[in-house]
């Protein structure tokens, strides 16, 4: 029989938990006992949480404000210690697209996805990490990539660098935080939530869902996509004493699936005493490193859906 999960006397913080996967994380963290500082944006979701979380006897406060910025960190953390005296969890997954091809990509839009997910998922964890090492006795960082973070994905120029930005952080936290024995992770969710309703692949099936249908079998083990609660099992187990020795880790949760990912690695080397001159590599290029060149953006296999039934207009 597996260990009961139990998060009693924890208290978390989720950023953007007023909708989507951050509602479903805020949501198991307080019925596995958690106290939780729901943030987001938007203040009609993050009460509409705070009331989901409380209704079902558990505890959470709300914090309205945009991550990004250092103000905005240090009042989360404020805000656990003085509501709740403590803060031992912190899960970065507020997050915005602004999607266009790299030559139609405007400044305004790679400037609100990074700031959004890379500096904010920066500056929560820094101010996490402070109150972490006041404390002395350990704590949790689950950060948030994507499959177009671990992959490159079309037209996600600035989202795809800033979710490949946080899978470096979580490498690098994990070493610098190591001895203050705070764990830091980086998940892979996929789920449907407003962000995956508008991918066309899935417009044959947003009636079904909105009508409270479950996702088929296929959509749930090809594509990983499940409902937003299905991922939030994987912020349980890293916010739990259960996981205390998996740090440095880029775990993938969606649907039926749960996976582990590689760190980029060498695929292949070669050597040529006194380096390599431009001829060389041309010269060696077809035998050395051609036949492992790898395979980039995101590949699913396809779908067997039913045709998407025509809008009346
Ligand atoms: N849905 C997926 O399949 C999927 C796949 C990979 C990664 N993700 C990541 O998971 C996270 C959640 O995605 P989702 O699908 O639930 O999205 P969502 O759009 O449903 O929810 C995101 C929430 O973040 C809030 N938000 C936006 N900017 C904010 C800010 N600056 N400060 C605070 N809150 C802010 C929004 O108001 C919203 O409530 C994101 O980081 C996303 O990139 C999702």
């Amino acid at each position: 029989m597996s260990a009961h999960i139990d998060l009693n006397g924890k208290v978390s913080i989720v950023t953007g938990a007023g909708r989507g996967l951050g509602q479903a994380y805020a949501v198991a963290l307080a019925a596995a006992g958690s106290a939780v500082v729901v943030n987001d944006i938007d203040a009609d979701a993050a009460a509409e949480t705070v009331r989901t979380v409380t209704e079902a006897g558990g505890r959470a406060v709300a914090v309205v404000a945009p991550v990004g910025e250092a103000e905005v960190a240090d009042a989360l953390v404020a805000s656990a210690v003085d509501t709740f005296g403590r803060l031992d969890v912190l899960v970065t997954n507020a997050g915005v697209l602004r999607d266009g091809v790299l030559w139609k990509m405007s400044d305004d839009a790679f400037d609100l996805v990074t700031r959004t997910h890379l500096r904010g998922t920066f500056t929560c964890a820094r101010a996490a990490a402070i109150r972490f090492r006041e404390q002395g006795d350990g704590g949790r960082i689950v950060v948030v990539g994507s499959p177009a973070g671990q992959h490159g994905n079309f037209g996600q120029t600035n989202y795809a660098a800033a979710k490949a930005g946080i899978v470096a952080f979580a490498r690098t936290w994990a070493m610098e935080l190591a001895r203050a024995q705070v764990t830091v992770n980086a998940i892979i969710p996929t789920a449907w939530t407003q962000m995956t309703a508008t991918i066309p692949i899935y417009a044959p099936l947003v009636d079904a869902v909105e009508a409270g249908e479950a996702l088929p079998r296929q959509v749930r083990q090809a594509h990983a996509i499940g409902m937003p609660e299905d991922s939030a099992s994987l912020v349980v187990f890293l916010a739990a004493d259960a996981s205390a020795e998996v740090t440095g880790q880029a775990i993938g949760i969606g649907g039926d699936k749960m996976s582990l990912y590689s760190h980029p690695v060498e695929v292949a080397t070669a050597f040529h005493e006194g380096g390599w001159s431009p001829e060389l590599i041309a010269e060696n290029w077809s035998t050395t490193m051609a036949p492992m060149t790898q395979q980039y953006g995101i590949s699913l296999p396809e779908l067997d859906l039913p045709d998407p039934a025509p809008k009346a207009s």
